[in-house]
């Protein structure tokens, strides 16, 4: 009889383990990570970008706010968040919060879904079969989070709102033009109100979303843009050891789920994101985390 019941109860007991870390440790064990891109001129100084995304705030989150305040310390010379801050109606002034000595340095920023709608318990597991877009059809309810007042908090910080809009500012020496995009996944991405070349007087451009879907990525590296920044696969959030993402829950592939590579002529990073969304309360070997990119001179031939 014991026999019985040893296999069931073993699993069980590895699963609620599982679980209990990936909810409460792997959750919490954020991690900055650094990359260079090489996209400057020659001869310009180096910049440092500090990539935010994905926060899915509840006002509960105390750790995920004192990390974000702490990486201030970088001294990053710009700031972007490519969307998916709230994860609750009253989560404004904790990410304001959380973005604290941020708020002083320039910034930019684009909405994510969860930035308009709040969170509705669905199964996880259907990521692997299809994407959440889906979920914001016809009998979608109205936008229920502030999502506006949030980004009059940033733009009174003095943060660009890069919704839909090209954007330009000075930083670390550098003259930057941005071109910005509203959530794809929503259906709110307008890219015919950005496109056009980008300017060849702006030291660097900077292509800025939440969900990094091709057709978009094609149309800003076609435009010149030379780094494009994206947030919302949360890496997989999910992965399998020695497989990675299950899913990406977006056009992107798999093998840039996360991370910096390549599109088209363009650099393209992909943010993990700093959280999840409260219906969901789990990382499995892919840890919160923000980056920060330090732009450089491209080589000389
Ligand atoms: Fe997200």
């Amino acid at each position: 009889m014991r026999k019985l019941f040893a296999v069931p109860l073993g699993l069980a007991g590895a699963g609620a383990a599982t679980f209990g870390y990936a909810s409460v440790i792997e959750r919490n064990w954020f991690r900055l990570r650094r990359f260079e891109v090489p996209v400057l001129p020659p001869g310009r100084p180096s910049v440092k970008i500090l990539h935010l995304s994905d926060a899915h705030l509840t006002p509960n989150r105390g750790r995920l706010i004192h990390w974000v305040r702490s990486l201030d310390a970088l001294e990053p010379d710009l700031v972007v968040n490519t969307g998916d801050s709230l994860g609750h109606r009253d989560a404004i002034g904790p990410f304001l919060d959380a973005l604290g000595p941020l708020l002083d340095r320039p910034g930019v920023f684009v909405f994510g879904s969860n930035d308009l709608y709040s969170p509705v318990f669905r199964n996880p597991l259907r990521y692997i079969w299809r994407t959440s877009q889906a979920d914001y059809g016809k009998r979608r309810r109205e936008p229920d989070l502030p999502y506006r007042e949030l980004a009059s908090s940033l733009q009174a910080a003095g943060w660009l709102d890069l919704n839909n809009r090209i954007g330009r500012l000075k930083t670390g020496g550098l003259d930057i033009e941005f071109g910005g995009i509203d959530d794809s996944h929503i259906n709110r991405d307008r890219y015919d109100k950005i496109a056009g070349p980008v300017d060849p007087q702006a030291d660097v451009h900077l292509g800025v979303m939440h969900s990094p879907e091709p057709r978009n990525l094609d149309r800003f590296a076609a435009d010149g843009y030379d780094l494009l920044l994206a947030g919302h696969t949360h890496g997989g959030q999910v992965c399998v050891p020695f497989y990675g993402a299950l899913a990406t829950n977006c056009g992107i592939d798999r093998p840039r789920v996360k991370g910096l590579h390549r599109h088209a002529g363009a650099w393209l990073h992909v943010s993990a994101g700093l959280g999840t969304s409260p219906t969901a309360p789990v990382r499995f070997c892919c840890p919160p985390e923000a980056s920060l990119l330090t732009l450089v001179s491209r080589p000389t031939a």
